[in-house]
């Protein structure tokens, strides 16, 4: 039998926790024969950004390892670009913006695989995934062959797609297209962001400057996983109705919300976490970020299980003083 491997450098959280064994797919080829192999349990791994395991994993990780960048289409305004999902989703931001190819600038710094993006539709600074993405491919572990999606297939949402529902653990996502512009317009309604541009006086900024400020916002409150272990937010800005809204907002005057396009209210999870005294707090080895109280982090040689013990008082205070029932972001595992 296999000595047991740890998944402790797998996972952003840095819970120190095993599987079976760890088996790195480089291609597909590989994947196609651990399947005919019969394999047990197994869960497969981009960036692990946005996961806690509560527990040792009995099954095998299997770590998505492929590559590759390519323009597979592209004229005098846009272009269309397919990468593979175990792409560094940083990197090829980073990619795009070398290029002066506009839609993701965004989108920088946010931890995890290419492939890992259109699970959750990953969004900050007033962009998601689905703005820009057009099909997704991938391999269907029950059939065994490859599948394309089209955006509108995609069952988008916030934080939410047809991966996280009706294809959860059925699917391996092998690459995605998306297409860039090559006239750039950007996309500044986000308050940090315009707020970050006016106080440097960039006036127009370029897609490179719109880059560089949501990497200096997003180091400026969210801790490095590197340095600190966390998976960013933790759970969801949670959305209200106009009806459930104007209750709480009799209420709580000062809450912070935004107004979703489909007239839904999006309340900032972090301010209510922060209302409820925790931001900042230490709890044994885990504790609410004290830049973002939305960010759960480990200190140390936390336990999935104490990080979990942590989410759930402050699930129940926010229920208890504002009766809105917080829901994780992360996979708990
Ligand atoms: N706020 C507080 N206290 C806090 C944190 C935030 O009062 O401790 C208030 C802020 O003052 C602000 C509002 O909450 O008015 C929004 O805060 P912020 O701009 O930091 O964004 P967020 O809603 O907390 C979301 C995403 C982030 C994304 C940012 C920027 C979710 C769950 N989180 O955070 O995504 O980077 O917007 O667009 O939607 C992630 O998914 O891991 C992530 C970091």
């Amino acid at each position: 039998m296999n000595p047991k491997s740890s998944l402790l450098d797998f996972n952003t959280f840095g819970i120190d926790v095993s599987c079976r064994s760890i088996i790195e797919l480089t291609n597909l080829d590989v994947l196609e024969d651990y399947l005919a192999n019969s394999p047990s349990r197994f869960l497969i791994l981009g960036g692990g950004s946005n996961i806690l395991f509560k527990s040792d994993y009995d099954g095998d990780i299997l770590l998505n390892k492929t590559c590759g960048i390519e323009i597979s289409n592209e004229n005098e305004d846009s272009v269309e670009i397919k990468v593979a999902s175990g792409e560094n989703w940083h990197d090829f931001v980073k990619w795009t913006v070398d290029r002066d190819y506009a839609g993701i600038e965004n989108l920088a710094l946010i931890p995890g695989s290419v492939g890992a993006a259109p699970i959750q539709n990953i969004g900050a600074y007033g962009v998601e995934i689905k703005d820009v993405l057009q099909t997704v491919e991938y391999f269907d572990l029950n059939e065994k062959c490859l599948k394309i999606l089209r955006n509108e297939d995609c069952g988008f949402g916030y934080r939410n797609s047809v991966f996280k529902n009706e294809l959860k653990g059925q699917v391996f996502i092998v690459s995605i297209s998306i297409k860039l512009s090559k006239n750039h317009s950007p996309k500044l309604e986000y308050w940090a962001l315009k707020h970050f541009l006016e106080e440097h006086s960039i006036s127009n900024p370029s897609i490179k400057d719109v880059f560089n400020a949501v990497v200096a916002i997003r180091q400026s409150k969210l801790p490095d996983p590197a340095k600190l272990g966390n998976s960013g937010s933790f759970f969801k800005n949670p959305l209200l109705t106009g009806e459930e809204f104007d209750v709480v907002q009799e209420k709580f005057p000062a809450i912070r919300f935004f107004e979703t396009d489909d007239h839904q209210f999006k309340i900032a999870a972090g301010w209510l976490i922060e209302q409820c005294g925790w931001k900042g707090k230490v709890v044994g080895k885990t504790g609410s970020h004290k830049d973002q109280a939305l960010v759960l982090v480990n200190y140390g040689g936390a336990t999935g299980e104490e990080v979990w013990n942590l989410a759930q008082a402050i699930i129940a205070s926010v229920q208890e003083q504002f009766g809105i029932r917080l829901e994780p972001e992360v996979n708990i595992l």
